[in-house]
C-alpha cells in the first residue's frame, strides 16, 4: 500500500514547480487531460508514478516541455518533426523522436516520446520548472483519463503531493502520438490531429493499425496500445443503427433519441470528445452496467471517438 500523502491544492503554477524540483509528484490539467507529473531527470520520482497509477513497467512515460525549442536538448529534431512543429506545438500532439542520452527517464527505448502542451496553467509551470517532466495520464491504469478537476481530487487527493488547478480540458482525448524516428512517419495514437489532417504536410504519412494487434511476443510499436485502455466498469457497445432506449442502459451521442434513462445529446464530435470520459465516469458512480456509444459524425475528431470506443469495449487484453 502507498501511504496516504498530504495533497497540496492549488492554482499557483510556480508552487507546482517546486515540488517537481523536490522530486514530488504533481497533478496537472492540459488541453487534452490531466496528468501525473515527475522532474524526468529523477528516476525515483518517475517510478513512484507507475507505482500510483498501477501502470505495466513497460509503458513509457511522456516527456513534457514548455516549448518546442526545448526539445533538441533531449532527442533529436529531423525535417518531419521540425515542419510539424511548426504546423501544430504547442497543442495536443507527442512526438515519437530518437533520444539523446539516458539523461532523461524512459523504460530502455532508444526512443522518447515529447509533448509541448499549449494550455496555459500546465506551460507556466513548465516554464517555471525549467526542464522535461516526464507524465502520464491521471488515472488509473486501464481506466478513462480525467477531464474534470473534480475527479482529479477525488480520485488522486491523498496520493500525490500536489494538484494544480487551472482551465479545465478543451480537447477532452489524449493527445495524437505520432512516431517521426523512422524513414515514415506514422501514426501511434489518433486524437485531435489525425490521419486526414497531417497527410498532405507529410505525404508518406502512415496511419495506426488496427487496434491491439500486437502479440506478446512482438514488440509494439507504442507499448500503451497493447493494453485495455480508457474503460469504465460498464460494459460499452458501439452502438449499431437502430438501437433503441434500453431499460438500465446509458447511452451517448449525437442527435441521440430521448427515452433513455441516462443519456448525452451532444451537439458535434468536439464536444463529443470532451465529455466521453466523465460520461463513462459518470456512469460508474450511478451504477450503470451497460453503456452505448453511438457513432461519431463524419469528419474531424471521428477517428479519435472510434477509437476510444473501441478500446473501452474490448476487454481481457490485459
Ligand atoms: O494527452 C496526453 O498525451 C496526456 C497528457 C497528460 O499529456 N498523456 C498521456 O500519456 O496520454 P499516457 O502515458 O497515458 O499515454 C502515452 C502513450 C502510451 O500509449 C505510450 O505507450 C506511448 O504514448 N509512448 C510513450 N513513449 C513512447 C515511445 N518512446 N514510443 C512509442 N510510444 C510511446
Ligand atoms: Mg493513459
Amino acid at each position: 500500500m502507498l501511504k496516504n500523502k498530504d495533497t497540496l491544492i492549488t492554482d499557483d503554477p510556480s508552487r507546482a514547480a517546486s515540488v517537481l524540483k523536490k522530486g514530488g509528484i504533481v497533478l496537472f490539467p492540459t488541453e487534452t487531460v490531466y496528468g501525473l507529473g515527475a522532474n524526468s531527470r529523477n528516476f525515483q520520482a518517475c517510478l513512484e508514478i507507475y507505482k500510483i497509477k498501477n501502470r505495466p513497467a513497460d509503458n513509457p512515460l511522456i516527456v513534457h516541455l514548455s516549448d518546442p525549442g526545448e526539445i533538441p536538448k533531449i532527442a533529436s529534431m529531423n525535417a518531419f518533426a521540425r515542419s510539424l512543429a511548426a504546423y501544430c506545438m504547442p497543442g495536443p500532439i507527442t512526438f515519437v523522436l530518437s533520444k539523446l542520452d539516458n539523461s532523461v527517464f524512459s523504460t530502455g527505448l532508444s526512443t522518447l516520446a515529447v509533448r509541448v502542451p499549449s494550455h496555459s496553467t500546465a506551460n507556466e509551470m513548465l516554464r517555471a520548472f525549467g526542464g522535461p517532466v516526464s507524465a502520464p495520464s491521471a488515472n488509473l491504469s486501464g481506466q478513462p483519463s480525467i477531464t474534470r478537476f473534480s475527479d482529479a481530487v477525488s480520485e488522486f487527493k491523498g496520493k500525490v503531493d500536489l494538484i494544480l488547478k487551472g482551465p479545465e480540458p478543451t480537447i477532452g482525448l489524449e493527445s495524437t502520438v505520432i512516431d517521426l524516428s523512422g524513414p515514415k512517419p506514422r501514426i501511434l495514437r489518433p486524437g485531435f490531429w489525425s490521419f486526414e489532417d497531417l497527410k498532405d504536410l507529410l505525404p508518406e504519412l502512415e496511419d495506426f493499425g488496427p487496434a491491439d494487434t500486437s502479440s506478446d511476443e512482438e514488440k509494439p510499436m507504442s507499448p500503451g496500445t497493447k493494453y485495455r485502455h480508457y474503460a469504465p466498469d460498464a460494459i460499452v457497445f458501439l452502438a449499431e443503427e437502430g438501437v433503441r432506449p434500453e431499460a438500465d442502459a446509458a447511452a451517448i451521442g449525437i442527435g441521440l433519441l430521448p427515452g433513455w434513462k441516462y443519456g448525452l445529446d451532444l451537439k458535434d464530435n468536439a464536444e463529443y470528445m470532451r465529455n466521453l470520459y466523465s460520461f463513462f465516469r459518470d456512469c460508474d458512480r450511478q451504477g450503470i452496467t451497460k453503456i452505448y456509444c453511438f457513432p461519431p459524425l463524419e469528419g474531424k475528431g471521428k477517428e479519435a471517438l472510434l477509437n476510444r470506443i473501441q478500446k473501452a469495449q474490448d476487454s481481457g487484453l490485459a
